[in-house]
């Protein structure tokens, strides 16, 4: 039941009420359960290309030594959010430049990335294995991991970052640790590491329709899959309680989600797809495309569920 008469709440019982920081559950500014999800999320779609040109810009406003990494958040444009992407996950495009450097830390929250461009020398170095950043790879740093970025050629590196930073944040959980004086981690190791899944060697050859789980297992709260669609091919996917971002990694892909989005999306954009919205990816070429998902997290919590087809 809700009230409807204003002078209810500003009555003596009410007000009472208020300052022993009771709330009337008969009297809810608005409910706290309904019959299914409805995400305050929206869908939304970022471009690789205005991205980098903000970024390279960024190189004259911004010096490397005054941020902790040279990035920019893909923010969901909801009323009130200043971070996440959707509600458990955030994305990130970050650069590292010529003969820069993004000096180590670790961090509880998970964090993946998918290299945009990059090249022998441009490097992550996790735990202090060196892992050069190549472009369609994904490199892992699970939470706890000390990693760091650098750059020894005279080309910038481009990647997306994905970490579950929003749902740590939602559980109060969240720690952060430099390195000792500000410094890179020395590298100790050139690999081979799970924390690299080369471009392509999961998809194996060919052209055909497939999508194969990468990295299983290695981080809680998130998984990753990697889509390859050949011209013409289509993927439809229903009401799901798992939120969704996309990135194309090679050719271009078409997004339809429910509630009027339409795009086409290149190498490097990315689509942020909330719960509980059908969608249709259309392959207008041969394409592979990077899924991000919480859908780990779900399942572990017996949240995981699909709505009726
Ligand atoms: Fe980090």
């Amino acid at each position: 039941m809700l009230l409807t008469r204003k002078e209810d709440l500003s009555s003596p019982y009410y007000a009472n009420l208020h300052t022993r920081h009771f709330a009337p559950g008969w009297a809810r500014p608005e409910p706290s359960m309904w019959a299914e999800p409805k995400p305050k999320f929206k869908p939304a779609v970022w471009r690789f290309a205005e991205a980098k040109q903000a970024l390279d810009a960024s190189h004259n406003m911004v010096p490397a030594d005054q941020t902790e990494r040279r990035n920019l958040i893909m923010v969901n444009p909801i009323e009130g959010n200043t971070y996440a992407s959707t509600r458990h996950l955030v994305a990130a495009y970050q650069c590292v430049m010529a003969r820069d450097r993004a000096r180590t830390h670790r961090h509880s929250a998970n964090a993946l990335r998918l290299v945009l461009k990059g090249k022998p020398g441009i490097a992550t170095i996790v735990n202090g294995t060196a892992i050069d950043m190549i472009p369609g790879d994904v490199l892992l740093t699970p939470g706890g991991c000390w990693h760091g970025h650098v750059n020894e050629t005279d080309e910038t590196g481009y990647w997306i970052d994905f970490l579950d930073i929003p749902f740590v944040q939602l559980c109060e959980a969240m720690f952060f640790e430099p390195y000792p004086d500000g410094e890179m981690e020395p590298v100790t190791s050139r690999g081979p590491t799970p924390m690299r899944i080369p471009a392509g060697e999961a998809l194996g050859p060919g052209r055909d329709a497939k999508t194969v789980e990468v990295g299983a297992g290695i981080m809680p709260t998130i998984a990753m899959h990697l889509m390859r669609q050949p011209a013409g091919g289509r993927i439809d996917v229903g009401k799901t309680t798992v939120n969704h971002l996309y990135a194309v990694s090679s050719g271009k892909a078409r997004f339809k989600v429910e509630a009027g989005t339409d795009e086409v999306l290149g190498v490097g954009d990315l689509i942020a797809v909330p719960c509980w919205h059908t969608h249709t990816i259309e392959a207008p070429e041969d394409t592979v495309i990077f899924r991000v998902s919480d859908e780990p997290l779900l399942k572990k919590l017996g949240l995981a569920r699909n709505g009726a087809a």
